[in-house]
């Protein structure tokens, strides 16, 4: 028995020393010390053997495999070492070449306008709100002061779900929706920015844009509150040097009514074709809160007043990137995205 055991020992630590592979080794620990493995035989055959020689040829055997399992544990030590030291020669790492630059991403430029829009307002004391893009007839019309045979709501074809519900052609709509809620409540002093809808389709014009209203409800609020504050945000936003201007105008839901234009950011004032040689540019529309509008609001006109504004964050981004097709927004090309 003893010398079987040593010349299993023998064999076994000459096939490990000289294995080429894991696989080999996997194989011999199988052949070995596996489950049908010789040196497994030889521990199960104690049984056959008289007593007195048990114990000896037991624990030899039992050395025998601890020995084995050692070596076989170095090898494959030895062996992944040697794999390694290969892929890295292999691979010729060279650690003075510049890395992958991860790009990161950046907000769209509609985004950056809107905030920006956003921080002025909250700067002079002006709350967020928002409201449903689907919207009642109710709110964006009617109680704006547009019955339903007012010739104004051919302004705004509208994308109509039924005859009550429709995609909001404005953010005005909010006016009414937060009176509602606020009343009575004093200052109402709030922008709404938001998602709107029109059936338009062409280079200034998208079906789906975004609008940025305002209104501000006190007692004694007056026009020149209007002027000052909207001035104040044009230079914000445009700078300094721009001259802004008021042209009466006509929306059904303020009285009086007026349109501001800011001198040409692209020609100073001189005239070019962005501004049609007028020297001017249209930026948003404003008023003093008709009366009807804020009835339905639940306030009393006797008491209180107010002035509203919409503005298209569109039509501002354009000017103030000089971008001349809207439609480069909404194409998705990372090109132009990645120029903001
Ligand atoms: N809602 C108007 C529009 O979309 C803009 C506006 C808002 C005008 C508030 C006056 C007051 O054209």
């Amino acid at each position: 028995m003893h010398n079987k055991l040593q010349q299993i020992k023998k064999e076994a630590e000459e096939r490990i020393k000289t294995a080429s592979s894991l696989e080999a080794l996997r194989n011999y620990r199988v052949e070995y010390l596996g489950r049908k493995g010789e040196i497994t035989a030889v521990l199960r055959s104690l049984k056959d053997l008289a007593p007195e020689e048990r114990a000896a040829v037991g624990q030899a055997a039992n050395r025998v495999k601890d020995h084995l399992e050692e070596l076989i544990e170095l090898k494959t030590q030895e062996l992944n070492a040697r794999a390694l030291q290969e892929r890295l020669l292999q691979e010729k790492l060279d650690v003075t070449l510049p890395g992958t630059p991860r790009l990161s991403g950046g907000k769209h430029p509609l985004t950056l306008v809107r905030e920006e829009i956003e921080n002025i307002f909250l700067g002079l004391g002006f709350e967020i709100v928002e409201g449903p893009e689907v919207e009642l007839d109710y709110y964006n019309f009617e109680a704006l002061n547009m019955p339903a045979d007012h010739p104004a709501r051919d302004m705004q074809d509208s994308f109509y779900m039924s005859d009550e519900v429709l995609l909001r052609t404005h953010t005005s709509p909010g006016q009414v929706r937060t009176m509602e809620e606020k009343n009575p409540e004093l200052p109402v002093k709030i922008i709404i920015p938001g998602r709107v809808y029109r059936r338009d389709d062409d280079a200034t014009h998208s079906p789906m844009f975004h609008q940025v209203e305002g209104l501000y409800i006190g007692e004694g609020v007056t026009f020149a509150d209007l002027k000052g504050i909207l001035m104040l945000f044009a230079h914000k936003i445009f700078g300094q040097d721009v001259t802004v201007r008021f042209r009466p105008s006509y929306f059904p839901f303020t009285e009086p009514s007026a349109e501001m234009d800011i001198s040409c950011v692209i020609c100073g004032g001189i005239g070019c074709r962005t501004c049609s040689n007028t020297g001017w540019l249209e930026i948003l529309g404003s008023g003093m809160v008709h009366p009807n509008v804020l009835r339905a609001g639940g306030y009393d006109p006797e008491k209180v007043i107010g002035f509203a504004f919409g503005m298209g964050v569109e039509r501002i981004a354009m000017l103030k990137f000089g971008v001349d097709d809207l439609r480069l927004f909404f194409d998705n090309d990372i090109r132009f995205l990645a120029q903001f």
